[in-house]
């Protein structure tokens, strides 16, 4: 393969303008090409070629399928499309690279990675967040041993509304409240704390909001097998909030607020994030507490990374199988909320 890599990207929805931000990303790694724009709806289509007058655009997968100057496909569509959007693609040839959350289940997880196995192609999953300025502020703090051994983590996402967001609270057509926020928590949880997961609790609440399918809250508890726990949530009827971010370590903790954390991330390709965090240490001299400004969010480089993989042979960022550890912890919660025993993790 040479530089650069024919690219298209499928799905160019309006309510994130993620298909325009994943095109955007494209556009600004020199060993991408962006060929073209996919989306069933003309209008979107229509935006896309009003945003990147040089493109191709096409209304059908077919189309992308059978145009050979596309050798990677990024598949931006509602999660429950992304299992048969990516297994099309691996039969026609395509290199993928498929939005979180990866797919519905394990099952649709495991059948995407055999699919890019037998078609001898990639398979990426964007958890394009583990590039957030806070988050790798904080992954910089962990590893220089700061707050000395991590062994309890809180983050919540917590509101209290009725959702608006069309497919996101199909249940069928989301996986659930989970598969919204949940496989960027559960990414960052499993990035900072390199243990097996030995068993999840899932605690998940349908009370109030009945016109949609999804659940109103959905909180995971994952034990890990050197003891460390996590526990992460999210709520559309929590009226108190609590801070994103909880960090406990043996020699001291992290907590961020969140506030000024990514915003704006779906209209920039890189950027300085804003915000900061606190960081506590437990020194000789006792206990000390300072303000850290978040690194520079740096989003770009995970498509740096995916052409690294192409052309040079480097890992592939994000493999399916680190996909598929994501969405067996939202499913392992469901199915210990469902049981209402603590499960062993699925597929460890
Ligand atoms: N990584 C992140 O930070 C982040 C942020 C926002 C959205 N997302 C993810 O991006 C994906 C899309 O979300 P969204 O908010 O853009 O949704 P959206 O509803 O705004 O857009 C989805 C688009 O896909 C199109 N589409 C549906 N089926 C298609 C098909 N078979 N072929 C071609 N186009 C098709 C629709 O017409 C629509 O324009 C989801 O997986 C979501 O979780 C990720």
């Amino acid at each position: 393969m040479t530089s650069p890599i024919g690219c298209a990207v499928i799905g160019y929805g309006p309510q994130h303008n993620f298909g325009w931000a994943h095109s955007a990303w494209i556009d600004a790694t020199p060993d991408l090409r962006l060929v073209g724009v996919c989306d069933i709806d003309p209008a979107r289509t229509a935006a896309a070629k009003e945003a990147f007058p040089g493109i191709r655009t096409y209304n059908d997968v077919a189309e992308v399928w059978a145009d050979p100057e596309i050798d990677l496909v990024s598949i931006v569509t509602p999660h429950f499309t992304h299992r048969p959007l990516t297994v099309a693609a691996f039969e026609a040839g395509k290199h993928v690279v498929v939005e979180k959350a990866m797919c519905l289940n394990v099952a649709e997880a495991t059948d995407m990675i055999e699919a890019g196995k037998r078609a001898g192609k990639m398979l990426s999953v964007h958890h394009n967040r583990r590039h957030d300025g806070n988050y790798r502020l904080i992954q910089q703090i962990l590893r220089s041993g700061a707050i000395g051994e991590v062994f309890h983590v809180e983050l919540s996402a917590l509101w209290y509304g009725k959702p608006n967001l069309a497919w996101y609270t199909e249940k069928a057509k989301s996986g659930g409240a989970f598969y919204y926020w949940g496989p960027h928590a559960v990414d960052w949880v499993l990035g900072l704390i390199p243990q097996p997961i030995a068993t999840v609790d899932g605690y998940f609440h349908k009370l109030v909001w009945h016109e949609m399918t999804n659940e109103d809250q959905t909180t995971a508890v994952l034990r890990f097998e050197g003891g460390a726990v996590a526990e992460i949530s999210f709520s559309y009827i929590d009226c108190l909030g609590r801070p994103s971010w909880r960090i406990l370590g043996t020699k001291g903790g992290i907590l961020d607020t969140g506030a000024g954390g990514a915003a704006g991330y779906e209209k920039m390709v890189r950027g300085p994030s804003g915000g900061s965090l606190t960081l506590v240490t437990i020194g000789p001299d006792g206990r000390k507490e300072e303000q850290v400004p978040y690194l520079e969010s740096d989003w770009d480089q995970y498509w740096q990374d995916i052409a690294d993989h192409l052309l040079r042979g480097g890992p592939v960022p994000v493999p399916g199988e680190m996909g598929r550890r994501v969405i067996g912890v939202l499913e392992t919660a469901e199915r210990s909320s469902a049981s209402r025993h603590t499960e062993q993790m699925l597929y460890e």
